[in-house]
């Protein structure tokens, strides 16, 4: 049965497909880089889930009554509140996003030379511990390198390889931490089995667990779907049970927090939360708005609890299943099962031999030029040199669909250039990396098709 979505359209933005010419002309001044191209060439953006959805018209009216007081602020409240009542932690700060958070969080508690396990750290993440001089280290299921194989979690980390490495090095591991769902390994959910039991291990080893929380909506919503176990259990049961096994988390609002910026983060530990308060000061800004408007706190406030709405988790995975059911209708090879906010094109068996070096990257040039869609790698392509690639070998493309932004419509469009790039799968360039930055890999990299391959040919003009 389809879901429809749980709202209707209020405000429009238009959006243009832009000439195949001026296309070609764009990719090329932003070095084959999808982060280069300004957006207004862009027809269909998938680059990111990330703060690039619709609010609500709760959330905008949150937002016109913020309070933008420099301390203690009532928006701050509202926001502090709804923090404490969906994931039971007692100390919240507010962050101006996800990295903020990672900043404030391992400039307290990670220092140079520890190592920290994580089913698998995405990108801010662990350039974030690289820049400190720490080594993130990613220990995820073993299934979560096959792409076909339909398992339901594919994003729970592997805990006798955790008991493992904690019985050589506890003593380097400030703490574990779990990212959910987990964005490297195609937005695939943690089991609360698999939380339960690495929570037990961090208790052995005393040490604290922390949650990457941006998806953990979507993450609730796989448990309830996929356990038998939670299938009469609301979201927002699910997720005070998920978190009451961890000491802390992190989350970017601009995910599962239906926001456009934002991010906090929140701790059991009284002690943790005056260290984290001291840096946040520092870095970010006060301890009741930290780098935010009071306006953007009063939108998470309100998105948070939006986010954990069942209706609203059914739609938002349908359309993503709905995206992956139509490629795979169309022979385009997926990464399965399909994950929360975004379809994984296995990029290396679409590709071909045709495309040796970066297949996500080659890949994501092809789909601009072929409709103006704008995509991500997330492959060995998106590090830098400096930055270690994890426990994760794939090589995928991500289409993130933004959250209450496009419809079934805009989604088919999507599958129906992948078949004509299919068809066409000789306009797919040969890319290779002529600049890596040191910490940050896709942000900034500039590709080049490979040498004696005529850029015209291998675009189709
Ligand atoms: N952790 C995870 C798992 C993320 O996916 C992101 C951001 C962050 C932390 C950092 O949050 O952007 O608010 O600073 N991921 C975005 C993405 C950018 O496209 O997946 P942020």
């Amino acid at each position: 049965m389809t879901v429809p979505e749980p709202y209707r359209i209020k405000m429009v933005e238009p959006i243009v497909l832009i000439p195949r010419e001026d296309r070609i002309r764009v990719l090329r001044e932003a070095n084959y880089n999808l982060f280069q191209v300004p957006a207004g060439t862009v027809y269909i953006d998938l680059l990111t889930d990330s703060g690039t959805g619709a609010m609500s018209s709760d959330q905008w009216a949150a937002m016109m009554q913020g309070d933008e007081s420099y301390a203690g602020g009532k928006s701050y409240y509202q926001f502090r509140g709804a923090v404490e009542d969906l994931f039971g932690f007692p100390f919240v700060l507010p962050t101006h996003q996800g990295r903020g958070a990672e900043r404030v969080l391992f400039a307290s508690e990670a220092h140079r030379g520890d190592i920290v396990p994580s089913n698998a750290h995405f990108d801010t993440t662990r350039a974030n511990l690289e820049w400190l001089g720490a080594k993130p280290i990613d220990i995820p299921a073993a299934c979560a390198n096959e792409v076909l194989n339909p398992c339901s979690f594919k994003g729970n980390l592997d805990t006798k390889q955790l008991e493992e490495f904690l019985k050589t090095y506890s003593e380097r591991v400030p703490f574990v931490l779990m990212t959910v769902t987990n964005n490297r390994a195609a937005g695939q959910p943690v089991s609360m089995g698999n939380i339960e039991k690495v929570s037990q291990i961090c208790k052995n080893f005393r040490k604290p667990l922390l949650i990457d929380a941006c998806r953990h909506a979507e993450n609730a919503f796989f448990i309830k779907t996929r356990d038998v176990k939670y299938a009469n259990s609301s979201i927002t049961e699910i997720t005070r049970e998920f978190f009451s096994h961890a000491d802390g988390m992190f989350m970017s609002a601009k995910k599962d927090g239906l926001c456009n910026i934002g991010g906090f983060l929140a701790v059991r530990d009284e002690g943790t939360y005056a260290r984290l308060n001291e840096i946040l000061i520092l870095m970010e800004g006060f301890t009741t708005y930290g780098g935010l408007a009071g306006r953007d706190l009063g939108a998470i406030a309100v998105g948070l609890w939006e986010a954990v709405q069942e209706d609203y988790l059914a739609h938002r995975i349908g359309q993503v299943d709905f995206l992956g059911q139509e490629l795979q209708k169309r022979g385009i090879p997926i990464y399965l099962p399909i994950g929360g906010h975004a379809v994984y094109v296995d990029a290396t068996r679409f590709v071909g031999e045709n495309t040796r070096h970066l297949p996500g990257q080659s890949l994501a040039a092809a789909l601009y030029l072929e409709g103006g869609i704008r995509s991500c790698d997330i492959g060995s392509g998106m590090f830098s040199q400096k930055q270690s690639e994890g426990g994760l070998h794939l090589e995928l493309l991500r289409l993130a669909i933004p959250r209450r932004t496009y419809t079934e419509t805009h989604l088919r469009y999507v599958a129906q250039v992948f078949s004509q790039l299919k068809e066409n799968n000789q306009h797919i360039p040969n890319l290779q990396c002529v600049y890596k930055p040191e910490y940050l890999g896709h942000f900034t990299a500039k590709f080049s098709p490979e040498e004696k391959e005529s850029v015209g040919a291998t675009i189709g003009v």
